[in-house]
């Protein structure tokens, strides 16, 4: 279990979002989250790479359980003081790439906000997902846009590297690249995936019910957002 990047940059991450109300999270990221699961109260919401606990708070209203699990011990000893004591909150530590540590069939709804990029594979948590959620059960996924450094790519092939994506390569290829992150404060392993290859690491066990793209310039894509459902049938 490599944890070494989140639980070195743990409290710088904890200062850029603090309670959620940074431009990303709070205008591109949860907007999309809470469209997706509506005005309905869910048994059990777990949030999967729940960093430093700031969601786990806001699922407050729409659940009467929530599980925070994340790999990060020092990211969630920060949820474990932002969540202050609430009984109905527990957190939990494990390796998402591998298992979730919940129960079968134990979740309503499981929400992967801005974790997947950070996975070297998808097809074990896939399946995980599939195992602990509840007939009919909902899986958000939110992550940087796999488009969102073309504009950086270009350039670089222009001639003109932009130093802020340190590792950059053709859209399609499936790799671990680098790129400055956390506010220009550490640089930050992820893996790249084009869209595609998201939604098809799914389609074995979910059937995808929605897809939004969102910009934060107006023009280059940021946020990926997807809506799952469990394929029961
Ligand atoms: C970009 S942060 C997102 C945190 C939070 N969901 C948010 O949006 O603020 C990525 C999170 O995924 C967690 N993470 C990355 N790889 C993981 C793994 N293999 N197992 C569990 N958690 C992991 C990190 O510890 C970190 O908390």
């Amino acid at each position: 279990m490599n944890t070494n990047q989140w639980d070195k940059y743990a409290k710088i991450f904890d200062q850029g979002i603090g309670d959620g109300k940074e431009k990303l999270h709070s205008q591109y990221i949860d907007p999309l989250i809470f469209k997706y699961l509506g005005k309905k109260h869910y048994g059990h919401i777990a949030d999967l790479g729940c960093g430093n606990g700031y969601l786990l708070n806001r699922l407050d209203k729409y659940s009467e359980k929530i599980s925070g699990l994340d790999y990060s011990k020092n990211l969630l000893k920060i949820a474990k003081n932002r969540i202050k004591n609430k009984t109905k909150i527990s957190l939990i530590q494990c390796d998402l790439e591998k298992e979730i540590l919940l129960t079968n069939e134990s979740c309503n709804v499981l929400i992967a906000n801005m974790l997947l990029q950070y996975l070297p594979t998808l097809e074990a948590f896939s399946k995980e997902s599939a195992r602990v959620l509840k007939k009919d059960g909902i899986l958000i996924v939110i992550v940087d846009h796999p488009g969102h450094a073309l504009f950086s790519r270009a350039q670089e092939l222009a001639g003109k590297k932009d130093p802020h994506f340190i590792t950059t390569g053709c859209y399609f290829k499936k790799e671990k690249r680098l790129k400055k992150s956390l506010w220009g404060k550490a640089v930050l392993e992820y893996y790249h995936r084009p869209i595609s290859s998201y939604i098809s690491s799914f389609l074995s066990y979910f059937k995808l019910e929605l897809i939004d793209e969102n910009t934060q310039d107006g023009e280059m894509p940021r946020i990926l957002g997807l809506k799952f459902i469990k394929d029961s049938s």
